[in-house]
């Protein structure tokens, strides 16, 4: 069952019952300034940091559940709805939320008022739009009351919830020219403020939650809404919040547009802080709202930001012979990849925002599928992970994005983390041609005086797998690897102890085969880049024990019909026929043959064919089968979850698509293109009430065959399945893949299902026309006509575009 529909001339997802099986939500904010929204106006705003700089208060775990966020009521005699639907839940006469790039628009419809709601971030500004139009379509005239009102969080989301013994008695605020101040602690340390401004002339305001709900009222009927007007009190101490009220009268089909803007502002440098005695400095508030007074710069911000999106799509753009194909390649998958990109794990309705801040292995994976977009600042990303690295290659698992230092209650010791960064920097060398990044010096673990040049950190990745093998000369896993719940070195048996960062028993023997796998494959990446830029014998030295690797992986991961999983801290293996559950993973099917261990044996084709015939099920292939149904302590977080949930079991996005690629080095695009819709999201729309989350955007796992719940999604948005999803559409099955030289044009769709593909692809300032006629085995590949040989066509610095055609 469906709840809205695809438009892709307007790049939307447009939802039509406000009644989806779970708050379904959208990112606003492209640098800075950040808002999640959901379909009924719920969410929250924060300034770069989620936990350390958040505005606006939400409950996670609230019930009724998502009714926090941006609230509009629309009084109309008796009658009060929001345009969002949420909080008031009056019955709209009709609803739809606009799901678009970096906004979205509300149209709610009620008595005869139609209400449009448009919210968004203007590109680099510091506060979120939420501009209202409000047309009379009735026949007579309407005095309505339009209230519009946020809840403040007091900064520190986490202090927030906990910490009321002080937090009840700090909130402060002032009111000035129809905006509210929230200026909570910064009497004392703090040089930054939030404001709520609307456009108009307020009739009232309110900053006080209790005054504003009265005693035991939610945000569903707020007493002084149900009163007509606020109560002007300045809040003290207590729960802060923004109102403010407007009143209109509208004759017969007028329309009346005005806006409420939320923003964020820092005094910094030598301007003064306050204006008198604890009156804050309201000059960059001030400018900030009057930049968007009147409608025509809300329209141009608007503008803007379309363009700014017309813009990096044009990077990548396919036409296919199918649509659900060409929507996630030209649209959702880039944007969610964006969205992943830029909140790594740390905001969404399944990541609260006080977890977790910005991941090592998650960004530098992030990287992979958002390069071609914001090349720049994929450079400034890789060089403040890299800062996190330590000295022996090893990194912090985790950094905050206030202070970019890494996260030591996380802790490090996850031994896949080095070599990601490899992955990434290699990418954006291949996207960019940008070889002098790696001579750009990069501090070790922040500490200043540490600079070495990135190349460095590269080979101190390098370096920490070939110093950290097992007995069978496979890389050691320690506290996991990729699959962060196979904690082999833990053995934990104290409830609520973190799987992550204990480790009661260091073995020195738990062994990963995937890691092996990542070696490999980016062990190869490292020797190539040193031997393009002259460091012949650094390259001989890495492709020797890459090889190393690769026949240990080959004579010691190999279980006879695929690869072998792991062995644990008793030297027992995992993944294994041998094994009663657990008998067969999907990470090293899908990584070992993207390394290319196994090819010349066949044991790669073996191992794709087992996986799809032990481990898929209808939404793709499952992590892992049979689940454990019980705990075991030797294998750690992964065994703690109910059989089909997370790493036990369920469908996880994030290694698919590596199977989907591993059928394409293959030469598999039959199967490549199976597997890749089974859980592409456009391909799956009509499952939206089973998976319960957004059909725009992949989730993090899908449960498997053997859970309660078969089929349920969860954590949507902030996963890893975004980037290599896109990494699987948009380099494998459509075939355009960044070479350091230049692209490399190698589709593999099955013929029998497409016929013509067309691809705009711009690289390094060129644009690249690409034609690809996929009817015919073997094509030959011309560049503006002229055949060449194999399938490398050369960067070309040209003004005018350049033609590619396979046929
Ligand atoms: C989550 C984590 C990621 C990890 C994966 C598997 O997606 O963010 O780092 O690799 O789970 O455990
Ligand atoms: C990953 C896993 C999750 C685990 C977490 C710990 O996100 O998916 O199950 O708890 O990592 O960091």
């Amino acid at each position: 069952m469906k709840y809205g529909y695809f438009d892709d001339i307007n790049r939307e997802y447009v939802i039509t019952n406000p009644n989806t099986p779970s708050p379904w939500i959208n990112y606003l904010g492209d640098s800075n300034f950040f808002s999640l929204i959901s379909n009924t106006g719920g969410g929250y705003s924060f300034y770069k940091d989620a936990k350390l700089r958040r505005l606006t208060r939400y409950r996670y775990n609230n019930v009724p559940e998502d009714t926090d966020g941006r609230h509009i009521y629309i009084k109309d005699g008796t009658t009060t709805f929001s345009p969002t639907y949420l909080p008031s839940k009056e019955p709209l006469d009709s609803y739809e939320c606009h799901i678009g790039l970096g906004y979205s628009r509300f149209i709610g419809v009620k008595n005869g008022l139609v209400s449009n709601l448009l919210c968004f971030v203007p590109l680099q500004e510091n506060c979120e739009i939420q501009y209202l139009t409000i047309e009379n379509t009735t026949k007579e005239t309407k005095k309505i009351d339009v209230f519009a009102q946020v809840e403040w969080c007091l900064w520190n989301a986490s202090d927030d919830n906990e910490n009321f013994q002080r937090n009840l008695s700090t909130g402060e605020v002032e009111y000035e020219d129809n905006t509210i101040y929230h200026k909570t602690e910064y009497r004392e340390r703090r040089n930054h403020y939030a404001f709520y401004h609307c456009s108009e002339a307020i009739h009232s305001f309110e900053s006080d939650r209790d005054e504003f709900l009265g005693i035991r009222n939610g945000y569903d009927h707020p007493l002084q809404i149900e009163n007509g007007s606020l109560g002007n009190t300045l809040a003290s101490g207590a729960h802060p919040i923004a109102a403010l009220h407007v009143q209109l009268t509208l004759k017969p089909g007028e329309k009346h547009s005005l806006s409420f803007i939320l923003g964020y502002c820092e005094i910094t440098g030598n301007e003064k802080k306050f204006e008198s005695l604890n009156i804050i400095n309201k000059r960059p508030a001030k400018e900030m709202y009057l930049r968007y007074q009147n409608e025509k710069s809300l329209k141009d911000a608007f503008i803007a930001l379309k363009k700014h999106w017309d813009s990096l799509l044009s990077v990548y753009n396919v036409t296919s012979d199918n649509e659900k194909l060409d929507r996630m390649g030209n649209i959702w998958n880039q944007y969610q990849c964006m969205v992943t990109y830029q909140m790594s794990r740390s905001a969404s309705y399944y990541e609260s925002g006080i977890g977790r801040g910005m991941g090592f292995r998650d960004s530098c994976q992030d990287l992979l599928g958002f390069v071609h977009l914001l090349p720049e600042k994929a450079k400034e990303r890789i060089l403040d992970i890299a800062s996190i690295q330590k000295e022996d290659g090893s990194t912090f698992h985790q950094y905050q994005p206030l202070t970019k230092r890494g996260n030591g209650d996380i802790g490090s010791g996850f031994n896949d983390d080095p070599l990601w960064l490899i992955a990434a920097v290699s990418a954006y060398i291949k996207e960019t041609g940008d070889f002098d990044i790696l001579n750009i010096k990069v501090p070790f673990n922040n500490l200043e005086g540490s600079e070495k040049p990135l190349l460095d950190h590269l080979k101190a990745s390098i370096n920490f797998t070939i110093n950290h093998k097992g007995p069978h000369g496979l890389p050691l896993i320690g506290r996991a690897d990729w699959n962060d719940c196979l904690n082999l070195n833990c053995y934990s048996t104290t409830p609520g102890e973190s799987f992550q960062t204990t480790a009661n028993k260091e073995t020195g023997i738990a062994e990963s085969v995937f890691i092996a796998g990542m070696f490999v494959l980016y062990g190869k990446e490292y020797a190539r880049i040193n031997e393009l830029i002259g460091n012949k014998s650094e390259g001989t030295r890495v492709n020797k024990e890459v090889l190393l690797v690769k026949e240990a992986a080959e004579k010691y991961g190999w279980d006879g019909e695929y690869f072998l999983r792991a062995y644990d801290g008793n030297g027992d293996k995992v993944g294994s026929h041998q094994n009663e559950e657990g008998k067969i993973f999907i990470e090293p099917q899908g990584f070992c043959v993207m390394a290319g261990i196994g090819h010349e044996s066949g044991y790669g084709k073996k191992a794709l064919e087992s996986a799809e015939s032990l481990l898929g099920d209808k939404y793709g292939l499952e992590l892992l089968t049979p689940p454990y149904s019980t705990y075991h302590v030797e294998l750690g977080e992964i065994s703690s979850y109910p059989p089909g949930y997370k790493e036990n079991g369920a469908v996880f996005n994030h290694n698919n698509p590596w199977v989907t690629i591993a059928h394409c080095i293959e030469k598999q695009p039959k199967a490549a293109y199976s597997l890749y819709i089974k859980n592409a999201p456009s391909f799956i729309e009509e499952y939206s009430d089973i998976h319960k989350t957004e059909p725009y955007v992949y989730s993090q796992m899908i449960a498997g065959r053997y859970a309660k719940n078969y089929g349920q999604a969860k954590n949507s948005w902030l996963t890893g399945s975004a980037t290599w999803s896109f990494v699987a559409l948009s380099q494998y099955l459509l075939g355009i893949k960044p070479d350091y030289d230049g692209l490399i044009i190698e589709p593999c769709l099955p013929k029998e299902t497409f016929k013509k593909i067309h691809i705009v692809r711009q690289f390094r300032g060129t644009t690249y026309l690409i034609d690809i006629d996929n009817t015919i085995d073997n094509p030959t590949c011309y560049v503006n006509g002229k055949p060449i040989k194999g399938r490398l066509v050369p960067s070309i610095r040209s003004t005018t575009p350049v033609k590619v055609e396979l046929h």
